[in-house]
């Protein structure tokens, strides 16, 4: 259940009305509701129980840290790509032992960083990488686990930018290449390889890919133990899809009901199951609240111009992505039968809606019909809470957006509204690195 709803023709998060929040805070901003958060989390944690799984937050989809300690104190570890998502686990009060580390270029620093840590599981994705992890925890005195990251060649019908599991992207290693990846580096005393990683691709809406790429998995992995290999972790990735329309993504317990029977024996025998879902969780949790600047005409088509746009949410330009945008007060007549699905045209308008950016690529919905609009309406972007702020800038020098997290009736700013001085915060004592004159050469310092 998604704690969005219409009341009396204004929308309401939990128990407290948008409006209002757009009042306090100013737009654009970003809203999320605490319980929608627990009940997608507490959804995916129940349908995957049989597999007792761990299951890690992938901090990406929305990294702040109150969304972070929300999931952290349901008992969520995080999926982390970089040094800055380690940190912002630890803030958040997550024991980096309950987390797992992929990426495709991690940087000496950062996996010292995560040795120190002692992270519970680097997903490496390289012979290459895997040397250098091995090398710097015998450096450090630090032994490591780590699960190799394979790519089963599966397509799993997502935008191109977003699938990762078909062959040829650069996440992974071939499926072929595994046994031999293992007989090479699986009796390394540094870096302990004792698991499998995979994550096909972001917002697979259908649950064949998995059962496909699993069947592959598991086939690997019995080849793997008969080859004398101990494999104590498969890490499944994450990858669920969302509601962005309704009905469009399976239900947790769709997923889970095509992988525990895949997966249940080897549970029992002691493998340990980790998933890494971002946005099933986060996306329905949050909204996008915008102010209408203007509406104008150009030749056939109307624009609806708002004070946040590519800049705020890239996903509609950089994806072609549809989110449901819809007035935040409406006459009785315009009140969405399900906030999610198309309705009758009869007094809407044909619109895009756009943002302030100067670019025509700056757009957030086309061709979509609205109930009319003027000057000081308030619009929301609904599911925005995955990808969403973590994917903002400051393109065109705009401050980035605050975020509020909503609890029953209570709200509060988890992220302040930048002000033009966080903007230019790191430019303003230029810092020499090499002097003007005389022979070029490193300053101190
Ligand atoms: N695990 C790994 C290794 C990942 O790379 C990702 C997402 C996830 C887990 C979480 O996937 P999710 O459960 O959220 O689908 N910006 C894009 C999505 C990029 C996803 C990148 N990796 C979008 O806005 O659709």
């Amino acid at each position: 259940m998604d704690h969005f709803l219409y009341k009396d023709g204004r929308l309401y998060c939990e128990e407290v009305a948008l409006e209002a929040i757009a009042e306090r805070v100013g737009t654009p901003c970003y809203v999320y509701s605490r319980r929608t958060l627990l009940d997608h989390y507490q959804r995916l944690a129940e349908a995957f129980a049989p597999l007792d799984p761990l299951i890690c937050y992938s901090i990406k989809s929305c990294s702040n840290l109150a969304i972070c300690r929300t999931l952290a104190e349901a008992g969520a570890g995080m999926d982390l790509v970089s040094g800055g998502e380690l940190h912002r686990a630890q803030l958040a009060g997550v024991d980096p032992a309950r987390c797992v580390y992929a990426g495709v270029g991690k940087t000496d620093g950062e996996i010292r960083q995560a040795l120190e840590a002692s992270v519970g599981w680097f997903n490496v994705e390289s012979e290459s990488e895997f040397r250098t992890i091995s090398a710097l925890a015998q450096e450090t005195s630090r032994r490591c686990r780590a699960a190799l990251r394979v790519n089963p060649d599966v397509n799993p019908g997502t935008h191109r930018y977003t699938t990762t599991g078909k062959r040829e992207t650069k996440f992974g290693v071939d499926i072929e290449r595994a046994e031999a990846f293992f007989e090479t580096y699986g009796r390394d005393r540094n870096c302990v390889l004792v698991g499998i990683h995979l994550h096909i691709g972001s917002g697979v809406n259908s649950t064949e890919p998995f059962v496909t790429s699993m069947r592959k998995i598991c086939g690997l992995i019995d080849a793997l133990v008969a080859g004398g290999h101990r494999i104590e972790m498969l890490d499944i990735g994450g990858g669920f899809g969302a509601d962005y329309e309704t009905h469009q993504a399976p239900p947790a317990s769709e997923y889970a009901a095509q992988l525990v029977p895949l997966l249940l024996g080897r549970v029992k025998k002691g493998l340990q199951i980790v998933i890494e879902p971002g946005r099933t969780i986060t996306a329905n949790a949050g909204v996008l609240l915008l102010r209408v600047l203007f509406v104008k005409s150009s030749g056939r088509r109307r624009f609806v111009i708002c004070d946040g746009g590519m800049n705020t949410l890239l996903r509609p330009s950089h994806y072609g992505a549809f989110h449901f945008i819809w007035p935040c007060r409406v006459r009785a007549e315009h009140v969405p039968p399900h906030r999610r699905e198309r309705m009758d045209l009869a007094g809407l308008v044909e619109v895009d809606v756009v943002g302030p950016i100067c670019e025509s690529g700056d757009f957030l919905a086309q061709d979509r019909h609205l109930p009319p609009l003027g000057r000081g309406d308030l619009l929301v972007v609904f599911s925005t809470g995955a990808y969403g702020m973590v994917m903002a800038s400051r393109y065109n020098s705009m401050p980035l957006p605050a975020e509020v997290l909503v609890e029953g009736r209570s709200a509060r700013v988890v992220r302040h509204r930048e002000r033009y001085d966080d903007l230019t915060a790191h430019e303003r004592e230029p810092a020499a690195i090499f002097a003007s004159d005389g022979p070029r050469r490193m300053l101190d310092g």
